[in-house]
């Protein structure tokens, strides 16, 4: 079986980046700028706010970090999100999921300007993703296609089955595989006999965010895993199907598998600076900064 390593992928793709980003810098006069925020203090929000902030500082993209507290109201949020609209020296707009019950998720990213919007949750990138046409593509789907292109797994005409159907995941990235025409099965909480389906799957994508929901007997023999999954069991990272101490099972079933971690975490960041550098470059040329 063989281990798709995104942390390696991500290196490279942040070395990449560094220097167009740096070329880009001398040319245009200012680097690209990412404003993130962040409402309250979950720990796991906290630290993966904290990665894409270091990630952004690493390749030269300035990030401009907002940490609100847990209290602050939904017109609070829309200020803020209409300041950063507003803003000419801000490229991307990212609202750190999940938010406090208090504030209307939906509210909150239709309030982003779809140009600035680099998660590409807001209802026009989503809408041009599913018609096929140039957009934002959610981090974590990108980062996954990205994976498994430079893995050489063929796609078009396979059966891709995505377990889960998030608006972060699950949703476009069946859509992208539609868009890379494999054939797709979308699996969630209501699913009958999912180990039927997961069993059809030549890719299987995992991102329901539980741990040992997947096991060997319901991979096909040959298949690609992608394991979105990070979950904390007894104080170690393990994802959704893969767990570094037992590995042993699936390694006879799967082709290939994303490691947790190492897999698709850092592809989802590597690919949230790609989407800041790429709406940087659309801005720039269109001269909107
Ligand atoms: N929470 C967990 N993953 C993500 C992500 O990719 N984007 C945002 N905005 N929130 C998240």
């Amino acid at each position: 079986m063989r281990i798709m390593n995104g942390a390696a992928l991500a290196k490279k793709i942040r070395s990449v980046l560094a220097i167009e980003i740096d070329f880009c810098k001398s040319k245009y006069g200012r680097a690209p700028k990412l404003s993130v925020i962040l409402v309250g203090n979950d720990p796991a929000s906290m630290t993966y706010v904290k990665n894409k902030g270091k990630s952004c500082n690493e390749v030269g993209i300035e990030s401009d970090m907002h940490y609100l507290p847990f209290s602050t109201s939904q017109e609070e949020l829309l200020s803020l999100i209409k300041t950063l609209n507003e803003d000419d020296s801000v490229d991307g707009i990212l609202v750190q999921l999940p938010l406090p019950k208090h504030i209307d998720k939906n509210v909150i990213l239709n309030a982003i300007d779809y140009h600035k919007d680099v998660d590409g949750l807001h209802p026009m990138n989503v809408g041009l993703l599913n018609t096929s046409e140039e957009c934002i593509i959610p981090c974590t789907p990108k980062g996954i296609l990205s994976l498994l292109k430079s893995e050489n797994v063929e796609i078009a005409g396979k059966h891709t089955v995505v377990i889960g159907r998030s608006n972060l995941v699950g949703k476009p990235m069946a859509q992208l595989m539609l868009r890379e025409n494999a054939s797709v099965t979308v699996c969630h909480s209501k699913t009958r006999d999912l180990p039927y389906l997961t069993r059809q799957g030549e890719i299987l994508i995992v991102a329901i965010g539980c741990p040992n929901l997947i096991n060997a007997d319901m991979i096909k023999p040959g298949a690609i895993v992608v394991d979105v999954g990070i979950n904390s069991v007894d104080g170690k990272m393990v994802g959704d199907v893969y767990n570094s101490i037992d590995v042993s099972s699936i390694e006879k079933k799967a082709a290939a598998i994303t490691p947790v971690p190492g897999g698709v975490g850092p592809m989802t960041i590597a690919s949230l600076l790609e989407n800041t550098f790429e709406i940087y470059k659309r801005r720039i040329h269109s001269a909107k900064c």
